[in-house]
Order: C-alpha cells, then sequence, then structure tokens
C-alpha cells in the first residue's frame, strides 16, 4: 500500500543552515497526522517541499507514491494547502476569492459553484461571501483559506499552522471544522501548539532544529515518559501523616506534598488500590489522576519547553 506521504533522509539546506536534516517520515492514507515543533524548528520548510513549492537540497520525498522533486504538477492536483499565512486577495470578495481559486484548478463553473455552495455552508461562512476578507475575523479568514484549500476536493490537505494568533475560541472551531471534513482526506499539519496535536492527530511528530526527534500516537509519546501514572489525592486533614506512609510503600514511586494535596507517582495503576487501603480511616476529599501532556513530552525530549 501507497503511503500518503513518504520521505527519505530529506534535507534543507538555506546557505549555512541546515535547516531540515536527515528527515524520514510516513504517513498513511486517512490520518490526521501532527507535526509539532517550536519556532524555527522546520515545519513550514518540510512543508513547501512536501507541497512542491521549494526544492530540497537532498533525499527524497513522495506524495501518493509521486517525487517532488519531478512530479510537482500531479502533486499539486492531488494536494490542498494552507499556508502559515493566509494569503487572500483583498481586493477580491471572499466568493470570488474561491471562484478564482476554482478556475485556476481547472474546474468547471457548473461544478464549482456548487462545490462553493456547499462548503461556505459547511464552514459558516454563506452569509458573509460577499464581503472582502480583510473585514472577517482572524478565525473567519482562517476558515475561508481551509475553505479555499478543499474546493478541488484534494486528497491531501495540508494546513500550516491553522490555529496560530487565533483567541481559544476560534481555534475551537477551527479543530471542529477540521475534524468534520477529515473523511478519508489524508491531513497533515503543523502546529506549536501541544493541545491542539493532542486533539486532532492520529500520530505526531515532533520536531526541532530541523531533525525528527520522536514519532508515535499521542499515547506512546506519553507512555515515552518515565514516572508510570500520577494520582493526586487531596486530604481534608492529616496530609503530612498520610505522605509518609505512602512514602514508605514499595509501589509508590514518588510523592509531592502542597498543603492538603498529595501527588503520587505509581509504578502501575494496578498499585492504586494498595494506596486506598493505606488511607483506611483518612479524610479523603478527592483522589484524581493527573493527566501529563504533550508539554510535559516536549520537555521531556527537548530538555526545554515551547519557544513562544
Ligand atoms: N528562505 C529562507 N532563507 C533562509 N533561512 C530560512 C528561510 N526560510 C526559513 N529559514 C530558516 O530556517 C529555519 C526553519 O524555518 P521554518 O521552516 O520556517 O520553521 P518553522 O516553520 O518550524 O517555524 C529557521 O531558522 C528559519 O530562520
Ligand atoms: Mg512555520
Amino acid at each position: 500500500m501507497i503511503s500518503a506521504i513518504q520521505t527519505q533522509s530529506l534535507a534543507k539546506q538555506y546557505g549555512s543552515l541546515l535547516a531540515l536534516s536527515e528527515f524520514t517520515l510516513d504517513v498513511a492514507r486517512g490520518s490526521i497526522f501532527g507535526l509539532l515543533g517550536p519556532n524555527g524548528a522546520g515545519k513550514t520548510t518540510l512543508i513547501r517541499i512536501l507541497t512542491t513549492l521549494m526544492r530540497q537540497t537532498s533525499g527524497e520525498a513522495f506524495i501518493e507514491g509521486l517525487d517532488t522533486r519531478n512530479q510537482g504538477r500531479e502533486i499539486r492536483r492531488l494536494i490542498g494547502v494552507v499556508p502559515q499565512e493566509n494569503s487572500l486577495d483583498r481586493y477580491l470578495t471572499a466568493r470570488e476569492n474561491l471562484e478564482l481559486h476554482a478556475r485556476l484548478h481547472g474546474m468547471e463553473s457548473k461544478r464549482y459553484r456548487k462545490r462553493i455552495d456547499e462548503l461556505l455552508e459547511l464552514m459558516g461562512l454563506a452569509g458573509r461571501q460577499k464581503d472582502f476578507p480583510d473585514t472577517y475575523s482572524g478565525g473567519m479568514q482562517r476558515r475561508l483559506v481551509v475553505t479555499r484549500a478543499l474546493l478541488h476536493e484534494p486528497k491531501l490537505l495540508f494546513l500550516d499552522e491553522p490555529t496560530t494568533g487565533l483567541d481559544p475560541q476560534s481555534r475551537r472551531a477551527v479543530w471542529d471544522y477540521i475534524r468534520s471534513i477529515a473523511g478519508d482526506m489524508t491531513i497533515f499539519l503543523t502546529t506549536h501548539y501541544l493541545e491542539e496535536a493532542e486533539q486532532l492527530c492520529d500520530r505526531i511528530a515532533i520536531m526541532d532544529h530541523g531533525r525528527l526527534i520522536a514519532l508515535g500516537s499521542t499515547q506512546e509519546l506519553k507512555d515515552r515518559l518515565t514516572g508510570g501514572t500520577v494520582y493526586e489525592i487531596v486530604f481534608g486533614a492529616g496530609a503530612e501523616h498520610y505522605a509518609v506512609i505512602l512514602r514508605g510503600m514499595a509501589c509508590v514511586l514518588g510523592i509531592q506534598v502542597a498543603g492538603q494535596t498529595v501527588s503520587v507517582g505509581l509504578e502501575r495503576w494496578e498499585c492504586l488500590s494498595e494506596v486506598i487501603a493505606a488511607l483506611n480511616g483518612a479524610e479523603v476529599r478527592r483522589i484524581s489522576l493527573k493527566e501529563r501532556t504533550l508539554e510535559d513530552v516536549f520537555i521531556s525530549l527537548t530538555g526545554t519547553g515551547v519557544r513562544e
């Protein structure tokens, strides 16, 4: 089975700067794949090579089995691209922007009119289609660019930081639209928001300084963190006393006390019943599982937080 995207030892050099290096990746058809990395990691460079806007210095990249070096025309027919910058024509209305794109892709007017109507409806932009993009909010402009990328019914959709700069509500709206259009399309998105990758993606690659540093499902990446599972126990009183008891237990890896809240790191979640037995008689207000975020994963892999 041909992969949607495949790269082999891909590299890109800008003068003396190696922006992409030894980059090998495989993206399955129909998946939502997230490429995560801080600013300057090389995400846009990779997207520009995959979408045939720029040539690699060395290595190979294939889109649906087509070579980015000499099958650009065939590739561009298969893909939709949402670039990092919106790149809308401000002197055309929203609808005219879409019609221009459809004509550039050789679509017939009967087909593109219907498709534009459907997509504007789906994206919640139908009522504003005669307005100019400058009058749109950031979230609406982003949705318009996504609409434009979907017009010619691509098999693969590339989104370069689809929600950067949007407020949390618009970000969630864009996430909903991405989920609703996914279907059997392959979606490749870049982001520097860990939560975004976690919410949307089946698989995630983390990159920094042009290199791939981790690859897997969200759960796999979380599991790569050491320390097992962490539970938070909130006591009404006596936290210190019980912290001492818990610290002495074999399956407890670590303990942290903050006021009446004790965080307990367990080797396996099965140890929880032992912990609960040891708390017999204690005034426990709440026990909760502390979810690890991808931020934790990122810090444990790169040693630093996300640079924003
Ligand atoms: N056209 C270019 N010429 C020279 N350096 C570039 C160019 N485009 C990007 N870079 C540099 O390459 C590195 C990767 O950039 P980019 O791919 O845009 O990263 P990201 O999208 O992850 O923020 C950065 O250090 C950036 O400054
Ligand atoms: Mg970028």
